[in-house]
């Protein structure tokens, strides 16, 4: 076994395996558009990876709203963004898995080496199993039971720890940037999908471009 062997593979859901962090948008997008505050996909780029709570508090921010609502009505905000939301996730299917997601996660298990599932949404399991996936990942974090938001290392961590992997020889996929931050503050190593990762160790446009033997080549090369 080298020094670079890989131990664990760590993955985001929204925006990852599938495009749910559309649907968080258009979520947010509404509750805001109801609450007078202006929000775009660009702003939304803040929210990717970020707790319900901890989003709406950023928005309310934004719309210079934040002492407008009692800790009480910010909990029915969230819950009304949650109803938003568990309406556009009922019509997932298999089919709404990223392409190319699936066969990279049954390569890594066809190497033996574990698979985690690091996402802070409460409906992780729930996305899961609409896409038929749920057998594929040996341990899914319980977003329930983390105190810590990306990008603090808690989660990534969790992972590791479950699955058995040093973070030094684990790597985690990600489309947020606190995601990214998370990944690295674990001392894992980062493969960023999407825009304004650059700070990933590893990083590709969409999932079409993620291949494990280049994953495994940049991982080796580092
Ligand atoms: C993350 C998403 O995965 O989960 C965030 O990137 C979302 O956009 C967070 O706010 C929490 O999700 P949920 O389903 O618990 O509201
Ligand atoms: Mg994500």
């Amino acid at each position: 076994m080298n020094s670079q062997h890989i131990e664990a593979v760590v993955f985001d859901l929204d925006g990852v395996i599938t495009d749910t962090a559309h649907y968080h948008y258009l979520a947010w997008k509404q509750l805001a558009d109801e609450l007078g505050i202006p929000f775009d996909e660009s702003f939304n780029e803040n929210l990717k990876g970020v707790s319900r709570v901890d989003s709406l508090k950023l928005i309310l921010a934004h719309g210079n709203q934040s002492d407008a609502y009692t800790d009480s009505e910010i909990e029915d905000l969230a819950s009304q963004k949650n109803e938003f939301y568990k309406q556009l996730i009922q019509q997932l299917t298999p089919e709404d898995i990223l392409p190319g997601i699936k066969e990279l996660i049954e390569e890594i298990r066809s190497e033996s080496i574990p698979v985690g599932l690091a996402s802070v949404s409460k409906n992780a399991k729930t996305v899961l199993h609409a896409l038929e996936i749920e057998h594929l990942f040996d341990y899914c974090a319980d977003a329930a039971k983390i105190k810590q938001s990306k990008p603090d290392p808690e989660i990534f961590l969790t992972e590791c720890e479950a699955l058995g992997a040093d973070p030094k020889h684990s790597i985690g996929v990600e489309d947020a940037k606190v995601g990214v931050q998370s990944i690295q503050a674990s001392s894992m190593f980062a493969v960023g999908v999407g825009s304004y990762l650059d700070q990933a160790d590893l990083m590709v446009n969409d999932t079409t471009e993620l291949s494990w033997k280049q994953i495994k080549r940049a991982y080796l090369h580092q």
